[in-house]
């Protein structure tokens, strides 16, 4: 079943049960069907890393696909005035460090109408190989920072805006994580430990949100070509195009939105799961993988 279905049934059985509070709530506040919960018109969302990348590409297709407002946060306000100029009417900006607890907050409070929350920032590890793996790092120091940019941070935003999108009457939560979630990527350990860590950690917040309004997405992304895309390589697709397939798959009610080509990577995974492991260590030894910009 479909979630779009799941959440469809939930709003009719709330008008007879012990939901009829939270159906009339989501009445007062014009969405009251929860299908539309999965669709990018008129929501107002919240997009993390949004000054480049695939983060900017999501600002861009929210925009064209009729969001009522989009906050455009980075860490950085400087790389904001850009996005702002997109549509000044609708792009709002904020500084929004994920792992800065005053931030996040200063965010919540600032952000109250908010109906979909973007987690898509996230931190590669270090510029240094050795740094980003298990064995050779000197500490594990940058390694937890990796868990905690892209893990534990979008879960302490997730916690926050939960309660402000039921407020709204629901909405949709899209952690963009990565086929990397589902296999080690021997040069980068420590961000498919994070990524293969936050997958777990959505699946636990769609569980505890399977009753509510809200749409949990696990955005699996292939190859987007942007300063993160492997060196040497010719990037995959766009970050609009990529944005373009997550909103469709979101607008059908997906819960596993396989995006960039990464439908393909699953399947060779489902395959032969030791061979594709093998491919892995091969090339971690043969010709290591890096990413083209690390910042
Ligand atoms: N590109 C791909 O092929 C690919 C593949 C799989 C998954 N993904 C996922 O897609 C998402 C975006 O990646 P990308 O390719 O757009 O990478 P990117 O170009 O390196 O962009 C990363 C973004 O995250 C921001 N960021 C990093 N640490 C942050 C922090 N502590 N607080 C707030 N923002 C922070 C960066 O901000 P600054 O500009 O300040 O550094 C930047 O906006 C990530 O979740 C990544 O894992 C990408």
């Amino acid at each position: 079943m479909k979630r779009r279905d799941l959440l469809n049934g939930l709003a009719i059985a709330a008008t007879a049960g012990p939901f009829m509070a939270r159906d009339a709530l989501a009445q007062e506040t014009e969405r009251s069907n929860p299908r539309e919960t999965a669709s990018v018109e008129g929501c107002v969302a919240l997009v993390t890393g949004s000054n480049r990348g695939v983060g900017l590409g999501f600002v861009e297709i929210l925009l064209e696909r009729g969001a009522k407002r989009v906050y455009a946060t980075a860490r950085n306000p400087d790389n904001l005035p850009a996005v702002v100029a997109l549509d000044p009417d609708r792009v709002v900006p904020l500084q929004l460090d994920v792992n800065n607890n005053e931030h996040r907050h200063a965010a919540a409070a600032a952000a109250k109408d908010v109906t979909w929350v973007i987690n898509n920032a996230a931190y590669p590890g270090s510029r240094v190989p050795e740094e980003r793996r298990i064995r050779s790092a000197s500490t594990l120091d940058d390694s937890k920072l990796v868990m905690e940019t892209n893990c534990w941070s979008p879960a302490e935003l997730a916690r926050l805006f939960i309660p402000i999108i039921l407020n709204n009457g629901g909405g949709a939560i899209a952690n963009v994580l990565s086929a990397a979630s589902w296999f080690c990527l021997p040069e980068y350990s420590s961000y498919s430990l994070s990524k293969a860590a936050m997958m777990m950690m959505t699946n636990g917040l769609r569980a505890e949100l399977d009753r509510d309004p809200v749409l949990v997405a696990s955005v699996f992304t292939g190859g987007v070509d942007t300063r993160a895309s492997p060196a040497g390589s010719n990037g995959g697709i766009s970050p609009k195009e990529h944005a373009r397939q997550v909103f469709d798959a979101m607008a059908q009610g997906d819960t596993d939105v396989y995006a960039a080509g990464s439908k393909g990577m699953r399947d060779a995974i489902n395959a032969d799961p030791e061979a594709f492991e093998r491919g892995r260590i091969k090339r971690f030894y043969e010709s290591p993988l890096t990413i083209r910009n690390h910042t």
